[in-house]
């Protein structure tokens, strides 16, 4: 049943509403320049409530709950607000749209935004975790279940998905994104897809956000909010394919960075907003600012007061000003005064409208409104099912050796009586949701030590803190120790807080936080057989923990269900199969380090000085992109390829066989990499071209076939046009970025 307010204005509003699109078929609701019910409202707004529905305010949450500013409840109602973020649960929302829709002047819905990254409330594991399972079904799901449970709880818009690519582990928002490489652009797309389903008007589902735009994820020094410099071809090929990729799926939206790009911050930048968001990707939807950015060009120096700001914001092309209230301040002053044109509000005035229309809010404000919905879909079974599931996918195995009695995982668990976990991620609820919890809570998470207990019950599982995750205190260190050397097993739980990784969370040395490593050297030391889990939203340099772990798990921050995920793979009720989706190097030093460098004039060659390297490290990487551990053995046969020359119209077709020569069935990610050995530009020694999750029962082999074509062959040229060249190639395919075996071919001259 629908909250229905028997006021008679809202009644009067719906009959309205439902006489008037009755009466009209499709065609005659939809005008030149959208739904007729747009043009109507737009003849009637006052310049104050069209800047309205250009303003988006936040709402705020006390421990008594949610709470909004009596001035924007007022501006709701005098319809200088049209869109809040940051309010959810039915209750709270309908109270807000009743305001909007009963006691506004033009009764126009509401949006509700929100930042649903991965979960609403049953929280999934974080993106960078998600991208390593290279799982494009669950990836999809996941966006598609965040939003129907976000939007089981009022919201209509997330803030999602942030596709910003990024090579550098300092800057804390790698958690949120997807990772280093552009042809795993592919998420965006999924993630769009999951979230919007292709109706926007379906209650079940919410507007999307790519964001943040563009090329947020390369500031320099890893430094949030700090200058980004790049090429215009590195940036077109490298950064804005998945902001590409977004769009083409549908985005109903994008956000603007924080940053400045090419000299001009994104907020103000006509190039990015106009040219290339508009001109070029043809995107019609609605753009907002990232919060505050408007009010942001004065400190970044192109704009001398807030006004001014207002002007130049418009005129590259935002829509919304996300809390900066700007536009609310002075679009009206810059109008009358003549310094900008009423047409570039009314056009940014009916994006916002055609969203709302398109969310299906004319037809019914209540729409995504529904208490009873609201209780059958958050938290529900399936949420809960699937957050386990995505975080046994996203947990990467990154060292499984080979110690006095064999490998420690999967557990036997008969040898084991007494089970230790120690550190600050043993107990966890909350660290464990990571930085964009949205509405998350760690009163329905379960740590890795109540997984535990629950998964093997007749055991005696201790678990204490030992070390914090600053602290400086070693008192509880000999406690630690003489507990690990009472028990048979020790699982460290190491790593970062929430707050460590996402935004305004830059760091400069990646280490484990505080004196863990200290702490975990003492307990590795014990003699006993230790497993390592880490727990972080950004690769960390862990390289002593990599010598001396006899198993290392990377759990980056998996979210509701970790304890119950992590209980399953250290059982071997899950058999780890998630790649990394981004390097971690052996130090900060190295950064900014990617699989997909360039070979130099110089490279590097052990016997020459002068060759490209470091005098006191290695160049590559501690793990490289693509890889990850199992408990299956997976055989590659050699490739074989259909043809070693081909011209541009033929299909190269490369395969090979996969066979699961171990006793645990599993599945394996086979990648393909490509390399244009000579080109008019220098090419990557590898580029990701492709990759195939399977399925392998032990004993089982399966063919996995690529087909290459000339359009895996592109890259910008020197007219900066996608291009391919004749020439030779290697083709890789392998289980990681270093671990492939290769084959030649060579692409004909053109006719
Ligand atoms: C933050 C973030 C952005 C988020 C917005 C609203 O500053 O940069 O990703 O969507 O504000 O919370």
């Amino acid at each position: 049943m629908k909250p229905v307010h028997f006021n008679i204005r809202s009644f009067i509003y719906i009959l309205l509403a439902i006489s008037f699109l009755s009466a009209c078929s499709n065609k005659e609701i939809t005008g030149k320049s959208g739904p007729k019910i747009i043009d109507s409202l737009m003849a009637k707004m006052t310049i104050e409530e069209k800047i309205g529905q250009m303003t988006l305010f936040t709402s705020g949450w006390d421990v008594t709950g949610p709470v909004l500013r009596d001035t924007y409840r007022e501006d709701i109602i005098n319809g200088k607000c049209g869109n809040i973020f940051n309010a959810h649960t039915v209750a709270y929302n309908t109270e807000l749209q009743r305001i909007a829709v009963e006691e506004s002047r033009l009764g126009i819905p509401l949006l509700f935004g929100y930042d649903v990254i991965h979960g609403y409330k049953t929280i999934f594991p974080v993106p960078i975790g998600e991208a390593c399972s290279w799982d494009t079904v669950l990836i999809e799901k996941s966006a598609r279940l965040a939003a129907k449970e976000a939007a089981a709880a009022g919201l209509n818009w997330t803030f999602n998905p942030m596709v910003d690519i990024s090579r550098d582990p300092r800057w804390g928002r790698v958690s949120e994104g997807s990772g280093e490489d552009t042809y795993l652009s592919i998420i965006a797309r999924l993630k769009v897809r999951g979230t919007q389903n292709g109706d926007l008007s379906d209650p079940f589902t919410l507007a999307a956000c790519v964001k943040h735009f563009a090329a947020y994820g390369a500031p320099q020094a890893g430094r949030d909010y700090a200058t980004v410099d790049m090429s215009m071809r590195v940036f077109r090929e490298i950064y804005l394919p998945p902001y590409i990729a977004a769009i083409d799926a549908g985005a109903a939206t994008v956000m603007t960075s924080f940053n400045e790009l090419f000299g001009v911050p994104a907020t103000a930048s006509y190039f990015l907003l106009t040219e290339v968001l508009r001109n070029e990707l043809n995107f019609k939807g609605v753009i907002v600012t990232d919060y505050t950015s408007i009010n942001e060009l004065v400190p970044h120096g192109v704009a001398k007061d807030e006004k001014e700001a207002a002007e130049l914001a418009l005129k590259a092309g935002v829509d919304m000003d996300m809390q900066g209230a700007v536009y609310y301040n002075y679009l009206k002053e810059l109008v009358d005064s003549g310094k900008v044109d009423l047409e570039l509000i009314n056009q940014s005035v009916r994006r916002v409208l055609q969203l709302k229309y398109d969310l299906g809010l004319f037809k019914d404000p209540y729409l995504y409104l529904d208490a009873m919905r609201e209780k059958e879909v958050v938290l529900s079974e399936e949420m809960m099912a699937h957050s386990l599931e995505a975080a046994q996918k996203s947990i990467v195995l990154l060292e499984n050796k080979v110690g006095k009695t064999g490998k420690l995982l999967p557990l036997d668990i008969s040898k084991y009586k007494k089970i230790t976990v120690l550190g600050p991620l043993a107990d966890n609820k909350l660290d464990i949701l990571g930085s964009w919890m949205a509405a998350g809570d760690q009163s329905n998470s379960v740590s890795l030590s109540e997984g535990l207990k629950r998964k093997f019950p007749d055991k005696n599982i201790q678990s204490m803190e030992g070390v914090g995750f600053m602290s400086e205190d070693r008192s509880a260190f000999p406690g630690s120790l003489a507990l690990a050397k009472s028990s048979d097993l020790i699982i460290l739980a190491l790593g970062e807080d929430y707050t460590m990784s996402g935004e305004a969370a830059s760091r400069t040395e990646l280490d484990l936080p505080g004196i863990q490593s200290e702490f975990a050297n003492l307990i590795l030391d014990s003699g006993k057989p230790v497993i390592v889990i880490i727990f972080a939203g950004r690769p960390l340099t862990i390289s002593d923990l990599s010598q001396k772990a006899d198993a290392l798990i990377y759990a980056w921050q998996p979210g509701t269900r970790t304890g119950d995920a992590l209980a399953d793979i250290l059982s071997g009720d899950f058999n780890p199969s998630a790649k990394l989706a981004i390097t971690f190097p052996y130090n900060v030093g190295q950064i900014p380090i990617y699989y997909s460098m360039k070979n130099t004039g110089r490279p590097y060659l052990e016997e020459e000085k002068y060759t490209s390297k470091y005098l006191d490290s290695p160049n590559e990487p501690l793990y490289p992109f693509g890889y990850g551990l199992g408990y299956s053995d997976f055989e590659y046969s050699p490739i074989v390829i259909n043809k070693s020359l081909i011209s541009e119209k033929d299909t190269l077709i490369a395969k090979v066989i996969i066979k699961n020569t171990g006793k645990y069935a599993g599945e394996e990610v086979v990648q393909l990499y490509i390399r244009d050995m000579v080109g008019s530009l220098t090419r990557p020694l590898k580029e990701l071209k492709g990759f195939s999750k399977i399925y392998l029962k032990p004993g089982e082999s399966k063919e996995v076939v690529f087909n290459i074509t000339v359009s895996d062959l592109k890259f910008l040229g020197q007219d900066m046009k996608y291009i391919y060249e004749p020439g030779d190639f290697m083709l890789f395919i392998g289980r990681s970025s270093m671990d492939t075996s290769e084959a030649e071919f060579r692409l004909k001259n053109k006719k």
